[in-house]
């Protein structure tokens, strides 16, 4: 639980974001929506910037990944399939006292009816026992509602990933492994949103997943799978590889993977997205001491799957989780299989050819292996003992074929949360005394350039002085069409300076009477001041742009 300075802490965040127009309460003048935010023009440039390095890392800089862009509302037989309908829910109770509504496992704090980002101690009113509470927000689809036109808004980008697996296998030529990237709203009616947006009813998702052969396949293929271990690299060779704030391709290790992916199970494959998932956040800035692994317990995985790894973040709330990446089995596609009646398998001709060259003890052990994983899956399905194991069977005898139902393996981020993450770790104070002796303390937000909403303050020394004025102008639109700028000739230049601090901008560049030739050996160059601490380098106009592309990217 948040002690009262992690509270008096959030309350300053919540204010400057509000202030600042980072973050604003959705519907505001109508007193508000609970669980609803609205992002302001610092906050939309922010997630825009959070989005498209997640999408530039996870799409662009690889060739293993392809995208998608899926509709909110779907088929209501995905949610059915994927257990959303029926097991989505958490625990409510309602106290008799209060008339408030819970969630059972939540009963400590609540949010302040008043002030939404403070927890108030709950009542001590009699509650009624927990029932379950379906957190998918549901509507109508066409003009008559009744039942047959009951849809969802969805609760997770990924099911529409599974959906179309079979279109984009086809239409990106992409070949197991690989992945399938996607990056949009999600909706969930949580009981009791908290913590700002941490836990919001709508919010963004950034989900890959990511299918691989299952262990059987890849043994037949290679003869072994690699573990985990086999793929970590030593440390000293992690730290030569770590992050650069320079090199734009430091946030993914996408091309320098080690040779032997092609015996990589899912274990290795699981190691392996969790520490690229971690390296990408450090390559946003937050650093490995602001985030935590944490590897659920046996007890705690859903009944699908086989690991999961939380990466949790210091919120000053709480450490919570920022991500989740789980190794899924095979899950997914074949509850789509078996719900569409279209086959979700795959073709893969080398491990056809694999097959009809193991010596005969080795096949009947994969077989085996595989029937008994088909036939556990079937059986916690609750298909009847009979049609499972002859619904086994044949998912074995396809091995031979060469056919099988790829496993998955899932790494799903919150925008929001990783907002909430990086704006808190940002924040920073300073307190300034002047020759007069007065303090003043100001606010920084110590954004990693590369998400910054605003990349460079561009300023005329003086407003008032049109030369002085012509030249920012045309720094600005010299830079303006690479990257997000602010021109600001309004107050004294340590005004403007303090508001660029505050919105996150990691560099001012400073338009003076030298620009203009004063000393003619300075002509054509600008200051640029550094955010962090103050620090000013003097730059010509005609290096700016190269000088700030790879900061900022
Ligand atoms: N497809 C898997 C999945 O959706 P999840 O753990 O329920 O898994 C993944 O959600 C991520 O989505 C979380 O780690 C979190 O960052 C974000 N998320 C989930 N519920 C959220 C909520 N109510 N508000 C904000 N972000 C949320």
């Amino acid at each position: 639980m948040a002690g009262p300075k992690e509270n008096v802490l959030m309350e300053k965040i919540v204010s400057l974001c509000k202030r600042r127009g980072f973050i604003f309460q959705s519907s505001e003048i109508y007193g508000g929506i609970n669980g609803f935010w609205d992002y302001g023009p610092l906050g939309a440039e922010l997630k825009r910037n959070v989005k498209e390095l997640w999408w530039n890392t996870m799409t662009r800089q690889r060739d293993d990944i392809a995208g998608l862009e899926a509709t909110i509302i779907m088929h209501p037989q995905i949610w059915k399939a994927s257990g959303h309908v029926d097991t989505f829910s958490d625990p409510m109770i309602d106290c008799k006292t209060c008339k408030g509504r819970f969630r059972a496992d939540q009963t400590n704090e609540i949010p302040c009816p008043q002030k939404p980002s403070k927890m108030v101690s709950e009542c001590h009113g009699e509650k009624t026992a927990p029932r379950a509470f379906n957190l998918m927000f549901q509507t109508y689809v066409g003009p008559v509602r009744d039942e047959s036109a009951i849809a969802y808004l969805r609760p997770e980008t990924a099911q529409a990933i599974f959906a179309q697996f079979k279109n984009v296998l086809e239409t990106s030529r992409q070949k197991v492994p690989f992945g399938i990237a996607q990056v949009g709203k999600a909706f969930r009616n949580e009981v009791t949103p908290r913590n700002y947006t941490f836990r919001s009813r709508e919010f963004e998702q950034m989900e890959l997943e990511f299918f691989i052969k299952p262990d059987e396949v890849v043994e037949a293929i290679c003869g072994r799978v690699a573990t985990a271990a086999e793929i970590s690299k030593p440390e000293s060779e992690q730290r030569a590889a770590s992050v650069s704030l320079a090199d734009p391709s430091s946030i993914s290790s996408a091309g320098k993977m080690p040779a032997a992916r092609s015996d990589w199970g899912w274990e290795a494959w699981h190691k392996y997205w969790v520490e690229e998932r971690i390296k990408f956040y450090e390559g946003i800035g937050l650093p490995r001491t602001t985030l935590e692994e944490y590897w659920q317990k046996p007890e705690e995985l859903a009944h699908y799957a086989r690991a999961c790894v939380d990466i949790l973040f210091k919120f000053p709330f709480g450490t919570q989780e920022l991500e989740g990446i789980a190794a899924r089995s095979d899950f997914d596609l074949s509850q789509h299989e078996r719900f569409s009646g279209k086959p979700m398998g795959v073709f893969d001709e080398e491990l056809r050819t694999a097959w009809g060259k193991l010596p005969k003890e080795k096949s009947d052990a994969l077989w085996r292996r595989y029937y008994e994983n088909r036939k556990k899956y079937l059986a916690k399905m609750g298909v009847a003992e009979e049609p499972a194991s002859k619904d086994a069977t044949e998912d074995a005898n396809g091995l031979a074929k060469g056919q099988y139902i790829p496993h998955v393996i899932e790494p799903s981020a919150g925008v929001d949360r990783l907002i909430l993450a990086l704006i808190t770790n940002a924040y920073s104070e300073v307190t300034e005394t002047d020759d007069k002796g007065r303090s003043e303390t100001r606010v920084i937000l110590k954004f990693h350039p590369r998400v910054a909403p605003v990349k460079a303050g561009v300023m005329p020394l003086l407003k008032n002085k049109p030369e002085l004025v012509k030249k920012a102008i045309e720094v600005r639109d010299r830079l303006r069409p690479w990257m997000n700028v602010f021109y600001d000739d309004a107050g004294s230049i340590g005004r403007r300076y303090a508001r660029q601090d505050e919105a996150g901008t990691p560099f001012c560049v400073t338009i003076d009477f030298d620009t203009l030739g004063e000393k003619p050996e300075l002509k054509d160059t600008v200051t640029v001041r550094f955010r962090d601490d103050g620090r000013q380098e003097r730059i010509a106009i005609s290096e700016l742009l190269n000088w700030l592309l790879p900061k900022v990217r």
